[in-house]
């Protein structure tokens, strides 16, 4: 059967294989397993990590990736997604999508013959958070028993995926967020059924007490621009700032996938700081498409 990468759910038996092969991968050892195969990436959002992260990682592996601009292609102009899944199945060997509407990435896995592997929709973010628990790892030498505090939007891609990722890891995982941000209880719920330990709060002195790494996201996901104003002056009160690290243990790391508003949910002093690994994190997306890659076409 074909692999599917929709949601962290779709890796929980693998996740820590994963991420070893990422560390191995990092340190030269793969094969170029993917020569002669082509990869199709539809963007309906922006993109720099996931673009060059997976484009780049389809030539390391002998491989091509063609960028597809949903603007571009007869998708944006009504054509099916039913009808796209059947196409590109025909010419190509893996799909990566970029959607608005995660029923949608759902939707092209089902008419793909091929795998399709979620590149960000509304509900998940799950490539990138298979990076972040390598970087993590990487950092901290162990994923079981650290604690991960999440700061802003609980309600978006990157807090349902982590919610999932870190269950699934043993990471303790607390959000921080105002009440109407609070995640999906979909994802609280199947992070609990997998026996993580959840807590959800309202920003008060010390959430970032005994975190291990502390992370945070945009406000304004892609697709949130029209509530921009009102989110902006929601969220006021959590920015992750010098004083909310101070709470953190002494080594704990920050984190963000990337890319931030400087001055909105983090300040540059932070992001900058000696704390931050931001950017072995955005580096560790290029590892985890690799490894990625190599759970579906080799494992
Ligand atoms: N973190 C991330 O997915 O970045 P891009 O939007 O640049 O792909
Ligand atoms: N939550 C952000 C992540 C960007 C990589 C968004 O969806 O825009």
């Amino acid at each position: 059967m074909k692999k599917d990468l929709i949601s962290m759910l779709d890796v929980k038996n693998d996740l820590e294989k994963i991420i070893d092969n990422a560390i191995e991968m990092k340190k030269g050892n793969y094969e170029k397993f993917m020569k002669d195969k082509t990869m199709a990436m539809i963007f309906e959002k922006a993109s720099t990590r996931t673009r060059v992260s997976f484009e780049v990682a389809m030539h390391k592996l002998g491989g091509h990736a063609i960028f597809l601009s949903k603007n571009d292609i007869q998708l944006g102009r009504g054509e099916t997604i039913e009808d796209t899944a059947r196409v590109l199945s025909r010419y190509v060997d893996v799909i990566m999508y970029r959607a608005f509407d995660h029923e949608n990435v759902k939707e092209l896995a089902k008419h793909a013959s091929i795998p399709v592997i979620n590149g960000l929709d509304n509900e998940e973010h799950p490539c990138q958070v298979i990076a972040d628990l390598l970087t993590i790892k990487e950092k901290k030498g162990k994923l079981k028993g650290l604690k991960l505090v999440y700061f802003g939007d609980g309600d978006n891609n990157m807090a349902h995926s982590l919610l999932l990722g870190c269950a699934i890891a043993g990471i303790k995982i607390k959000i921080v967020s105002p009440r109407k941000y609070w995640p999906n209880e979909y994802y609280v719920n199947k992070a609990r059924e997998l026996g993580g330990k959840v807590e959800i709060e309202e920003i008060n002195e010390n959430s970032a007490g005994e975190a291990d790494v502390v992370v945070t996201d945009t406000w304004v996901s892609m697709g949130d621009e029209a509530e921009k104003e009102e989110r902006i002056k929601n969220f006021r009160g959590y920015t992750v700032d010098s004083q909310v690290m101070a709470r953190a243990k002494e080594d704990a790391i920050f984190m963000h996938c990337l890319p931030a508003y400087y001055g909105y949910e983090v300040t540059k002093e932070v992001a900058y700081g000696k704390n931050s690994v931001i950017f072995d994190e955005a580096e560790n997306r290029l590892w985890a498409q690799m490894a990625i890659l190599k759970w579906i076409f080799l494992d």
